[in-house]
């Protein structure tokens, strides 16, 4: 089984994900990085070079190919979950789990990033998680309040999971 991290920009996918991982010995990996070092470029310079839809046809491969493994933490980006074609490759051996955090919280940590295209204009990316934020629900196995620390949230996704039977 994988634990699959999701959530908006600046939700602590990564870093929560880093952590999961050090707690269950399963192996890490993030879908923004892996799309860096596969193609040689950053995600911000494969947006302006190829557009938003050849990134989600990148991420998409990825999400495939992840839904293949077994016994990893995968931080995916903050869009990846919002489709269900991703959302079908990786559930079916895994559990997505939210990081629901408010987005004055997550424009604070990730906003005007230039790393991240899609978190340049706060009204616009404000826009984008409210339409979001159903699709992350829907998608979720497993909701974990934000607003805690990395350490506090991993914990508390270990006993979610735990309550609900999965040995990890
Ligand atoms: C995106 C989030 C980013 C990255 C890309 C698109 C999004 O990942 O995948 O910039 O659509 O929300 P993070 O959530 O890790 O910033």
């Amino acid at each position: 089984m994988n634990l699959i991290l999701c959530g908006f920009m600046g939700c602590g996918k990564t870093t929560v994900g880093r952590l999961l991982a050090q707690k269950t010995g399963y192996a890490f990996k993030d879908t923004d990085a892996l799309i860096e070092e596969e193609q040689g470029q950053t995600i911000s310079r494969i947006f302006d070079t190829f557009g938003e839809a050849y990134f989600r046809d990148l991420e998409h491969e990825i999400c495939r190919r992840l839904g293949g493994t077994d016994g990893m933490v995968i931080s995916t980006g903050g869009g990846a979950l919002t489709f269900e074609r991703n959302v079908q490759a990786l559930q079916k051996n895994g559990k997505i789990i939210f990081l629901d955090v408010p987005f004055e919280t997550l424009k604070k940590r990730a906003g005007s990033d230039p790393a991240r295209p899609l978190f340049q204009d706060g009204e616009k990316a404000k826009l984008l998680y409210e339409k979001r934020y159903p699709l992350y629900l829907k998608a979720a196995d497993v909701l974990i309040n934000g607003g805690l620390s990395p350490e506090q949230t991993a914990a508390a996704i270990l006993k979610q999971l735990n309550k609900m039977g999965e040995t990890v």
